[in-house]
């Protein structure tokens, strides 16, 4: 099994676990994980039964052939989540092979910069649909499958940019991010009574290989993105791990969360719980 350690929560042995994003930036020589892929192997490290599906299928096979070396059962296919088509053949495939899905998993998200008197139009609607319009089109299609089973946990990834500024101008991406904490709120109250629980992850910096690749980029707006979010002035005095991610998506999808619903769980080394003077 994995040579990281994730906890063990028994409850989700054979759990049927969909993730939307499951592959990651590849990185020359890096060996670090992505939030989704992190998360995909966590739930296989408990025995989950996982599948992934991923606008780019190489990297959804990349991370599924590193699980299944680790002795994870992971499917991939190729889907684009701003596509309710694509999302419903994804839900499609897994009720096919499965018959049932107990924890979906919406990782897919891409920031792009900008102010509101700078960002394009098309690149306003482009930043919604990939962040937030997808995590409205895999619950459209899951729930109801989570609904008749009167059991399922979704656990979105947000962001921190969507509580805070956080350095860089980014205004879809954080509204966007807001936006996931609030559907997931407002949606968890909609799906307490049928059994059916939605929490999102609220990551704060953390070392994946997207932002490995920033400092490695041949632009310098994105050196400086790097700089600034590596010189943090996170109180922890690091920056997070995908692994961070992981866990706290695993506990939420977990029975040891059943009586949390509706909750951002911020993963930032406190980052946001500082006002920026220090300590
Ligand atoms: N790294 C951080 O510091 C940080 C902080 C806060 C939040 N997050 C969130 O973490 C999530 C992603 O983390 P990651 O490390 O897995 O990123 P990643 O970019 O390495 O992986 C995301 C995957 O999503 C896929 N994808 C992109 N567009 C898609 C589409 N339209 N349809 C299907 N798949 C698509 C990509 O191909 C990629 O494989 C995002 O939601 C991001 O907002 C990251």
């Amino acid at each position: 099994m994995s040579a990281y350690t994730f906890p063990t929560f028994p409850d989700l042995k054979d759990k049927i676990v969909l993730v939307m994003g499951i592959g990651q930036t590849r990185v020359e020589g890096s060996s670090i994980w992505g939030n989704g892929a992190a998360t995909a192997r966590a739930f296989c490290s408990n025995g989950c039964k996982v599948f992934g599906c991923d606008i780019n299928l190489t990297a959804a096979e990349f991370t599924a052939t590193r699980l299944r070396d680790e002795g994870g059962i992971c499917d991939v296919m190729a889907a684009d989540v701003t596509s309710s088509s694509d999302v419903k053949k994804v839900v499609d495939a897994v009720m096919e092979k499965y018959g049932r899905i107990d924890v979906l998993v919406n990782n897919v998200g891409m920031t792009r910069p900008g102010t509101p008197g700078s960002i394009s139009e098309e690149v306003w609607d482009q930043q919604m649909d990939l962040n937030l319009k997808s995590v409205y089109l895999s619950c459209h299609h899951v729930l109801p499958i989570m609904e008749k089973q009167n059991q399922g946990a979704v656990v979105n990834n947000a962001s921190i940019a969507g509580v805070s500024y956080i350095g860089k101008a980014q205004v879809a991406y954080s509204t966007a991010k807001a936006a996931i904490i609030h559907f997931t709120r407002v949606s968890a109250v909609m799906y307490a009574p049928k059994g059916v629980r939605l929490n999102c992850v609220v990551p704060g910096f953390i070392l994946v290989p997207l932002v490995e690749n920033l400092g490695k980029s041949d632009k310098e707006e994105d050196r400086e993105v790097y700089r600034k979010i590596t010189q943090h002035n996170v109180p922890m005095g690091r920056m997070g791990e995908p692994e961070d991610v992981a866990n706290a998506a695993l506990w939420l999808a977990s029975a040891a969360s059943k009586y949390v619903t509706g909750q951002p769980l911020v993963v930032d080394g406190g980052l946001t719980s500082q006002t920026g003077t220090g300590q």
